[in-house]
């Protein structure tokens, strides 16, 4: 699988093709997993462009495209909460979901956090599972009508290593070559 593919900043011009985007996603690919009702009420929380533009802006936001055209996009919230994963149900699959996972816990774990949360779709819960991923709680979502299940989940990002614990590095007073 390839993690070869163009990520950068979203721009308020991404809006209406990232809510085209997270409407098919949600309509094509959770299908298994919610009903009609459901899909239609979670895809109606992006009608509102001016909002959904606020959203993904207020967070840090990451899109793929490659010449004009949408595979996916995800969110990095408060640096330490995975907030949003779609494909594009045209690209699932690829590599497009893992490598935009990638870079969001490559940029909480640059910011800092020691553990990074999801709350993730039932359809989700197995890719996070993969990446090490833990389930803490069952939720269930009001959305208008309809209720969402989905799990929290966590991963917790592995210690850094210190420069020299491994026997790789000069210590301090061995830096180099001894002056005769
Ligand atoms: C979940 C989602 C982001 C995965 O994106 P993707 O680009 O298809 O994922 P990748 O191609 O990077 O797949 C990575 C691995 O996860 C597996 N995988 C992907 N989607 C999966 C799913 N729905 N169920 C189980 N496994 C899945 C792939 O088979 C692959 O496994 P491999 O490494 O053994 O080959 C995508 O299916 C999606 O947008 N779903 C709908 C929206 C959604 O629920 N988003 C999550 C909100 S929290």
């Amino acid at each position: 699988m390839s993690n070869d593919f163009p990520l950068r900043p979203f721009l308020p011009s991404d809006t209406m093709a990232l809510r085209d985007l997270f409407a098919q996603s949600i309509d094509e690919l959770t299908g298994d997993d919610y009903d009609d009702d459901q899909r239609l009420a979670w895809a109606a929380t992006a009608e509102d462009a001016v909002a959904f533009a606020k959203r993904l802006g207020d967070m840090t936001t990451l899109v793929v495209t490659i010449d004009g055209e949408y595979l996916g996009f995800a969110s990095l919230k408060a640096n330490d909460h995975f907030d949003m994963l779609f494909v594009s149900p045209h690209y699932a699959g690829e590599g497009v979901g893992s490598a935009l996972a990638d870079a969001i816990e490559r940029l909480a774990e640059a910011r800092g956090a020691e553990t990074i949360s999801v709350d993730a779709s039932e359809t989700a819960a197995t890719f996070f599972e993969a990446r090490g991923y833990e389930p803490q709680s069952r939720n269930s979502i009001p959305i208008d009508d309809q209720w969402l299940s989905n799990t929290t989940m966590t991963k917790r990002f592995k210690p850094k290593t210190v420069a020299g614990s491994d026997g790789t590095m000069p210590r301090p007073g061995q830096s180099g070559p001894r002056q005769s």
